[in-house]
């Protein structure tokens, strides 16, 4: 035993390297500034060590959070080489692989306003975690100790993928519906509101359907949530999950209406055509008046040329149909 971790410590030792760190620092008082750092590093060595070594050894100014260095209390998200990950999760000479460098660059999360070096304010992701109630609701009887009420195994594997979330914020920083639009609740928001929403032990449906119906049809579907999670909760599915509950509203909201608008037009172009017509489905989505406006827009931007693109059916649409169930 003694004998492996000394060979497992001179492996380690033999594939020492040196590093750069370039850290983004920022002080209210001094603004924003590169500042480099050299150490050693060997093929163990997560970038939150690098940084521990680097404030204890080198500069006990730089602030970052850090605390489980296993992946599991969410504290670490910032941007290395202009990636966003967990700094726990990720090994220094991986990056220095992966980048053929041995430079590595560290920032905060993008989105979130900074307050010193990599620490960034998430008050605002906090508020929207808990704007959709972010824990069961169970039935009285239940509360009382009166009955059992367990997740069948077929619910648990549709709400385990949902249920890893370590509120780490890297989605949203990446996010770029929620930087345009206040009334966005977010990726992880809604993939913590869906855990809940599915779950048939949860008694306040309704109530969760009016917090995340509107906002789940603002997202724009570009997958960045998807790439950037640490722990695969894949918080655009749980939107398009969220969606589909819009037909149990009774009172839907003009973004959601036209969500589902947008839908059953995409499907009927397809159905008819085997093919995505855009200008078509913009008009039946959006309306004439509507449209009229965004078409003088796209001629003032030379964009017009795009939209009134004539397609041809593709062949063999009675083998699309088949697919689609017809
Ligand atoms: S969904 Fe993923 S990226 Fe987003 S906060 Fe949760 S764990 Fe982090
Ligand atoms: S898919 Fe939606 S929630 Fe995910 S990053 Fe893109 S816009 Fe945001
Ligand atoms: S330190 Fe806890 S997730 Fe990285």
């Amino acid at each position: 035993m003694v004998e492996k971790a000394e060979e497992q410590k001179n492996l380690a030792q033999l594939e020492e390297q040196e590093i750069t760190v370039k850290i983004k620092r920022f002080s209210k008082e001094k603004g924003s500034w590169w500042q480099e750092y050299r150490l050693k590093v060997d093929r163990f060595t997560q970038m939150t060590e690098v940084l521990r070594r680097i404030k204890t050894e080198q500069d006990p100014t730089i602030s970052y959070r850090a605390s489980c260095h296993m992946a599991v209390c969410g504290s670490c998200g910032m941007k290395i080489n202009g990636e966003p990950r967990l700094a726990c999760k990720t090994l220094a000479l991986d990056i220095v692989k992966i980048y053929n460098s041995s430079t590595i660059s560290v920032e905060p999360m993008d989105y979130f306003p900074v307050l010193k070096d990599l620490v960034v304010d998430l008050d605002e992701f906090y508020d929207k975690m808990f704007k959709v109630k972010p824990r069961l609701y169970p039935d009285k009887d239940v509360l009382e100790g009166k009955v059992d009420h367990r997740l069948k195994p077929e619910d648990q594997r549709e709400l385990w993928k949902f249920e890893q979330c370590i509120w780490c914020g890297l989605c949203v920083s990446s996010c770029p519906a929620v930087r345009i639009d206040p009334e966005f609740l977010g990726p992880a928001a809604h993939a913590k509101g869906y855990r809940f929403l599915a779950d048939p032990r949860d008694t306040i449906y309704e109530e969760r359907l009016k917090i995340l119906i509107d906002s789940s049809w603002r997202c724009t579907y570009c997958y960045q949530c998807f790439n950037v999670c640490p722990r695969d909760v894949e918080p655009v599915t749980t939107i398009k999950k969220t969606r589909a509950h819009t037909k149990f509203m009774k009172e839907k909201t003009k973004v959601a209406e036209t969500g589902e608008k947008h839908i059953e037009s995409i499907v009927s172009s397809i159905r008819e055509t085997g093919k995505l017509e855009e200008a078509k489905v913009y008009l039946s989505t959006y309306g004439l008046l509507e449209s009229i406006k965004d078409m003088i827009y796209a001629m003032q931007n030379g964009k017009l040329k795009y939209a009134l693109v004539q397609d041809t059916k593709v062949k063999g649409l009675d083998q699309i149909k088949k697919i689609m169930g017809e």
